[in-house]
């Protein structure tokens, strides 16, 4: 079922500049989605009509089938709920608690379902034990799972992030990544994701879209889009890490395989499987072949 629909969006900011020049697409409900693209491709702008943020200029949005223009944005609010790119954007309430409280709280809850909302969405982003700190005393990482816990309290259906990862150490990224795979797996959330972090796309995304200049170039799986690797060259995007390397091993030291591995897992399932096969691996300058022969 379709969940969210952008149909034909134009949209100009007051300077003049063209934003989006024509993005029609549909998300799925239960669909992980990551909208990639270049800096200033619209990524942003495009997040921000899936929600109302942005009054719409032309074209429409729908939410489960009947346009945004129809519905109180209070409702959308609650539905569709946005965590932005700065953390600093979001946060205004003296301490967490206080600040996660907020959403739930203007839906006119009961201070009891309010108190669990809360705590819940915080034992979710694994920040219940800094309730009671003060939002400015937090860390920048901190700070974005706050963000994300006031977003989740309000029991949203699709979750929109601006660059959830920016900023984070690598271990908060992996962190992070797996909370999205939950909530989209286990909590049903659908999820788009704008993000420029390649990498972690192939491994917990189901689809992505490739945004250039205020259209959307490329829409698929991850292993559909990154097929098209000249295209995307076109457009500055990169493959995955491991993808580079298994291009070159194709490419360079000609090791056929089908289709190339996106992820560390695919491409360790496949080397394994080439080592223990019949074809096994030969880098002659490196003797490879000797050693697992
Ligand atoms: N408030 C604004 N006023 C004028 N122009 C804007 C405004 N916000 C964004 N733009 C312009 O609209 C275009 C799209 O910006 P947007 O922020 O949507 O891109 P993005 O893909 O999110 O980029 P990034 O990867 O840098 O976050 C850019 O050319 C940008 O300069
Ligand atoms: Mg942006």
């Amino acid at each position: 079922m379709v969940i969210l629909q952008a149909n034909n969006i134009q949209y100009k900011y007051q300077d003049g500049t063209h934003a989006l020049r024509g993005v029609s697409m549909e998300i799925e409900q239960g669909e992980f989605l990551a909208i990639l693209g270049p800096n200033g491709s619209g990524k942003t702008t495009l997040l921000k009509h899936f929600n109302g943020l942005l009054k719409i200029q032309e074209g429409e949005v729908l939410l489960d089938g009947r346009s945004l223009k129809n519905y109180p944005s209070r409702e959308v609010v609650q539905r569709v709920g946005i965590v932005f790119q700065d953390p600093n954007d979001q946060l205004f309430a003296q301490t967490v608690r206080e600040d996660v409280a907020f959403g739930p709280m203007n839906l006119g809850l009961s201070k009891e379902d309010i108190e669990r909302r809360v705590e819940d969405a915080l034992t979710l982003v694994n920040m219940s034990h800094c309730a009671d700190k003060f939002v400015g005393h937090l860390s920048y990482g901190q700070k974005k799972r706050v963000c994300i816990a006031g977003v989740l309290a309000m029991k949203p259906e699709v979750l929109l992030l601006d660059e959830p990862t920016s900023g984070l150490d690598p271990a908060g990224v992996t962190h992070l990544m797996r909370l999205l795979q939950k909530l989209n797996s286990e909590c049903g959330i659908t999820i788009i994701m704008a993000t420029n972090v390649i990498d972690v796309v192939p491994v917990y995304m189901s689809s992505m879209a490739v945004m250039y200049e205020g259209t959307v170039l490329h829409e698929g799986t991850p292993e559909n889009v990154f097929s098209k690797i000249e295209e995307l060259e076109e457009v500055y995007l990169e493959l995955p890490q491991i993808a580079q390397l298994m291009r070159l091993l194709r490419d360079k030291d000609k090791i056929s395989m089908e289709k190339l591995p996106l992820t560390i897992g695919e491409a360790r399932k496949f080397l394994i499987q080439k080592l223990n096969g019949e074809h096994v691996v030969r880098l002659p300058s490196l003797n490879v072949s000797k050693e697992y022969s």
